[in-house]
């Protein structure tokens, strides 16, 4: 389709389809040309009770009289994307005979996508898939790219693969039934895009009443914009190697000992995230490596996106650096991305413990103090 965006990786080519009722419109086009006799759908029991009458009608007309729509739903929640879950899926699609020549799509937020994404990329040595994000976060970020992949108790996303999807299908229409939190919470990753490469995604946000979008807003020109950074990223660093798409985990080197600190349970991911980013952005200015003032404008755009976490946030910093010394044991290093002027990261390895430390413990004090 002219004009329409795409992601050039690992030798494949696929489109990002973002639009209101997108999915109804592209669904069948993509049926057609897959040709499968059923489609797999990956997904939560709510979701499929919320959008499943419809989805499966935009499938089954493109369906072989003999094809079918089948439904894997796992329990929602970080703490279900794991290998039990995926064996779970792989007896689900054998008693279900599908075959090769049949697909898997993925009908929910990262945890789902990340998952479906994995199974299809294992089960029976690949089967092609579909992304359709459910949730803000999945729309501009978890969908588009290839990483799929599972936890293990030890931490997040340890077991996994590149695998890309046939089309990723972003229909913002799905985002009507989306908790106002999880919004919230898409918006910081939203906001990543803009402190990492456009700044007229700042603005437009710091222009919104109280932070927050206004009721009615359409989210379709701003996860086009945000998908479109995160393509070309990918098409330039696909397996996260040239220190380029690194950046993209702008406040996650923090954000994610946050999540891991706070059981998975007391904050979303993008709420994590911002958090993330606030420390990152204190610790370039303190560090003497930011060359303008950065700290402002973050707390100016990620506050309101804090607005639903739970305060006092019972989280230590001797938890959080914890879990940063457990990942630095596991070979991973210690990298932070910071910013040294608005749109112009930079990774840093192994900053001083004590800035480090000062940063999470000042940070988690404010925090407190504001409630
Ligand atoms: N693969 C990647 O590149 C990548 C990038 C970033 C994050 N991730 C992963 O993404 C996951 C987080 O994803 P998330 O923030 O989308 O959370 P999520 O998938 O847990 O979804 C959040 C909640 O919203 C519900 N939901 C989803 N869509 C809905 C809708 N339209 N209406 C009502 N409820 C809806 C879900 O059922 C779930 O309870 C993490 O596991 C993270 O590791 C992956």
């Amino acid at each position: 389709m002219p004009g329409e965006l795409m992601v050039r990786a690992g030798g494949k080519e696929y489109p990002i389809l973002v639009g209101s009722g997108s999915y109804k419109e592209a669904l069948p086009e993509i049926l057609r040309r897959l040709g499968p006799d059923k489609v797999a759908v990956v997904s939560h029991p709510p979701l499929r009770e919320m959008h499943g009458k419809d989805l499966e009608e935009a499938l089954r007309d493109e369906l072989p009289r003999h094809g079918r729509v089948i439904w894997f739903t796992f329990p929602e929640g970080e703490e279900n994307k794991t290998l039990g879950t995926v064996t779970e899926g792989y007896r689900f699609l054998l008693r279900e005979s599908l075959t090769r020549e049949d697909m898997i799509l993925a009908f929910g937020g990262g945890v789902v996508g990340d998952l479906a994404g994995f199974l299809a990329a294992t089960y029976m040595r690949g089967v092609r898939y579909l992304q359709l994000p459910t949730t803000l976060m999945s729309m501009v970020d978890s969908s588009i790219g290839g990483k799929t992949g599972v936890d293990l108790p030890e931490g997040k996303n340890i077991v996994g693969c590149f695998y890309h999807p046939e089309a990723v299908i972003a229909d913002v229409s799905v985002l009507r039934t989306l908790p106002e939190r999880e919004v919230l919470s898409g918006l910081a990753e939203v906001a990543k895009y803009g402190f990492l490469y456009d700044t007229e995604i700042l603005r437009g946000m710091e222009g919104w009443p109280e932070g927050r979008p206004p009721e009615g807003y359409d989210f379709a020109p701003l996860v086009r914009r945000c998908a479109a950074h995160k393509a070309r990223v990918v098409g330039e660093d696909e397996m996260d190697l040239k220190g380029i798409r690194a950046f993209l985990n702008y406040g996650h080197t923090f954000g994610h000992a946050l999540e891991a600190a706070a059981g998975y349970r007391m904050l979303r991911h993008g709420e994590a995230v911002a958090l993330g980013m606030i420390m990152a952005s204190r610790m370039a200015e303190w560090s003497g490596r930011a060359r303008v003032p950065l700290v402002e404008r973050h707390l100016r755009v990620l506050l309101p996106l804090l607005r639903d976490i739970p305060r006092p946030l019972e989280v230590s910093a001797r938890d959080i650096l914890g879990f940063m010394e457990a990942d630095k044991k596991r070979g991973r290093s210690l990298r932070f991305v910071l910013l040294r002027e608005w749109q112009s990261p930079e990774l840093v390895e192994s900053p001083p413990p004590d800035l480090v430390w000062e940063t999470v413990e000042r940070t988690l004090k404010d925090l407190h103090a504001a409630r």
